[in-house]
């Protein structure tokens, strides 16, 4: 959602290719219009993809520095007016925002009435305007950007530019986040690392309420009352590589086919398999606060919220601790009863999603332990949460989550045997889960190399425009986790249910055109599952089942039965959901769709 790229050097690179390139990498957030401005060559903007944007660039266009951004329309319409950069009325201050200006109506109306022209109907141009009012009684840009600041409400990540002062470029945060990256000589604002890596692996996070100057030569971070700050760099690991697509058509199927790898990150250093134990390095911190903990209560939203399902009936049969999943957009509305004995444990992949971190701030507000299980070194997440664990999973540059699900799992079966460690699980059924969970990245790969015969399997449904997702106990959220990724990709309706609730609706829905997938593993529902088939098979409804390898019986009863390798029940839903995610992506790919950047969705959802 909106991304935004900076750079200002003095090795002579041409600013404009620098910021085309780092656009790319950030398309993956989700946008509908794009923009460029550099002090030399002015601005560029359009509607539509950076490869629209390449074309509208004319020859000759140059610079040393710049500011570019993809814009995903929150006011006004993806044109090219509404695109960014927005300047002032002399074409001197130049903008780009992520986030919501929420008093651009006043400030607008008041500068409006000091003669200021507005050519969008964007709330941003309003902080370009903002900034030339100060100017004419500032003269210094830095003060003039950071008494406009001082003016707006809402959110933002920031980046702002001075046609006078060409070298050097303010940044800002507030709630949007930005990063700076420093190289030799070339610094950098963006809004996440992945445009910055290429270039240098050394970033600073900005927090809220702080304000950034770079230069060729340097940076330096101040609160809005001025006063400085310190941060150290960070290095951030990723490799400019890893962000491609690794000779796969899609980002979606690279990090599906990435799942082994995954599992094995996010185990990494955690286990004392002879001792069943979870080593969470995250979580030493707070270990004796957890011992008195008597609830948690899971924040996340989508795909993140479907783990913490399968989360939940994880820590309530392992570690006998009453456990309450939330949507990050309800959390906060409800009155749920916290104290200090409670954790609020937020999971995200991007560690930015708005709902989320709204829900653990209020969940702190009301006293709460708050925890993460969070994909984003240095997110917001990641920073604001009292401590946690992060997946190791890579950048998932893909809008639809998978890699990152299954490292969520991974990391909840952690949690897991870290909270019931800490309540009286055996060290026996310690080293059982330990020991099953160092075998999950090879029993993934088993199901990824069978992944041309749930291609074949996604041609021959191809036609269908409805699908019901069935599932029970631990599977009963993969069932909405797989029919969310056949939705979101491609734009055919899916419905997740829990298997017992078929016959308090949904069958109703069953005829022979309406093929249903069930998650029908040989475990202590299996026998409750195969009724379910049987009662859409009497329907005439098509069943595709996801089975355990070997399982005879289930062949006679479903259409088509996708095999999985045999776990322990409480880790199935991480074998179980990865034909689900094969089955949807070549089912979108089969309908020629963009697969990695479906219609209206956005990678990072940073508003709420
Ligand atoms: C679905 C998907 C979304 C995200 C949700 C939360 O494939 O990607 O449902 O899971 O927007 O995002 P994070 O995990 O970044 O908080």
């Amino acid at each position: 959602m909106c991304g935004i790229f900076a750079y200002t050097g003095k090795k002579g690179k041409d600013a404009g290719g620098v910021l085309l390139d780092g656009l790319l990498s950030l398309e993956y957030r989700g946008y509908d219009s794009a923009g460029i401005y550099t002090p030399e060559s002015g601005s560029v903007r359009t509607p539509g993809a950076v490869a629209e944007l390449r074309k509208k660039i004319p020859k000759g266009f140059k610079g040393k520095s710049g500011i570019a951004h993809l814009r995903w329309a929150t006011h006004g319409e993806p044109t090219e007016k509404n695109a960014h950069p927005h300047s002032d009325c002399e074409g001197e201050v130049w903008v780009v925002h992520n986030g919501i200006i929420e008093n651009f109506k006043e400030l607008k109306e008041k500068l409006i009435k000091k003669g200021h022209t507005f050519t969008s109907d964007s709330d941003t141009e309003v902080l370009a305007h903002l900034v030339e009012e100060h100017l004419k009684k500032e003269k210094s840009f830095e003060k003039a950007a950071l008494a406009a600041l001082n003016e707006v409400n809402g959110t933002y990540g920031i980046a702002l530019q001075y046609k006078k002062e060409p070298d050097r470029i303010i940044a800002a945060r507030m709630g949007s986040p930005i990063v700076l990256g420093l190289g030799d000589g070339e610094h950098f604002i963006a809004s996440d690392p992945s445009p910055i890596l290429p270039h240098t692996k050394k970033v600073v996070f900005l927090e809220d309420g702080e304000v950034a100057v770079i230069s060729p030569d340097g940076h330096r971070i101040f609160k809005l009352d001025s006063t400085k700050v310190k941060r150290d760099a960070t290095n951030i690991d990723w490799s400019a590589e890893a962000t491609q697509k690794g000779g796969h058509e899609h980002f979606m199927l690279k990090e599906i086919m990435e799942g082994p790898e995954v599992i094995e990150n996010t185990l990494r250093g955690r286990l004392i398999i002879e001792k069943g134990l979870a080593k969470l390095g995250g979580l030493e911190s707070v270990a004796k606060q957890l011992e008195k903990i008597e609830r948690v209560i899971v924040v996340a939203c989508g795909t993140a919220y479907y783990a913490g399902l399968v989360g939940e009936y994880m820590l309530e049969e392992y570690a006998g601790i009453p456990v309450e999943v939330e949507l990050g957009s309800e959390f906060r509305y409800r009155k749920s009863v916290i104290n200090e004995k409670t954790v609020v444990l937020g999971i995200s992949q991007s560690g930015e999603t708005a709902d989320t971190l709204e829900a653990l701030r209020e969940g702190k507000r009301r006293g709460a332990l708050t925890l993460g299980i969070v994909n984003t070194v240095g997110s917001t997440i990641a920073r604001e949460t009292d401590a946690g664990v992060y997946n190791h999973a890579g950048p998932e540059i893909s809008v639809a989550s998978t890699k990152a699900f299954l490292s969520q799992l991974t990391a909840l079966a952690l949690f897991t045997m870290f909270f019931g460690r800490q309540r009286g699980m055996s060290e026996a059924t310690g080293r059982e889960i330990a020991k099953a969970l160092k075998e999950l990245p090879e029993k993934l790969q088993q199901i990824l190399d069978t992944k041309e015969s749930i291609q074949k399997l996604a041609k021959k449904y191809s036609k269908a425009r409805d699908f019901l997702y069935i599932g029970r106990k631990y599977n009963y959220p993969i069932a909405y986790e797989g029919a969310i990724k056949l939705k979101e990709i491609s734009y055919v309706h899916a419905e997740g249910c829990g298997a017992g609730e078929m016959k308090h609706g949904p069958i109703a829905m069953i005829d022979e055109n309406f093929p249903t997938m069930a998650i029908a593993p040989k475990d202590s529902m299996y026998e409750k599952m195969v009724s379910n088939i049987h009662e859409i098979k009497a329907r005439k409804g098509p069943v595709i089942a996801i089975a355990t390898k070997g399982d005879k019986e289930i062949a006679k009863l479903a259409d088509d039965v996708l095999y999985v390798p045999e776990t322990l029940e409480m880790l199935s839903p991480i074998l179980n959901v990865v034909p689900l995610q094969l089955f949807a992506y070549y089912f979108a790919k089969e309908k020629g769709l963009n697969v990695d950047r479906p219609r209206n969705l956005a990678k990072s959802v940073t508003v709420e």
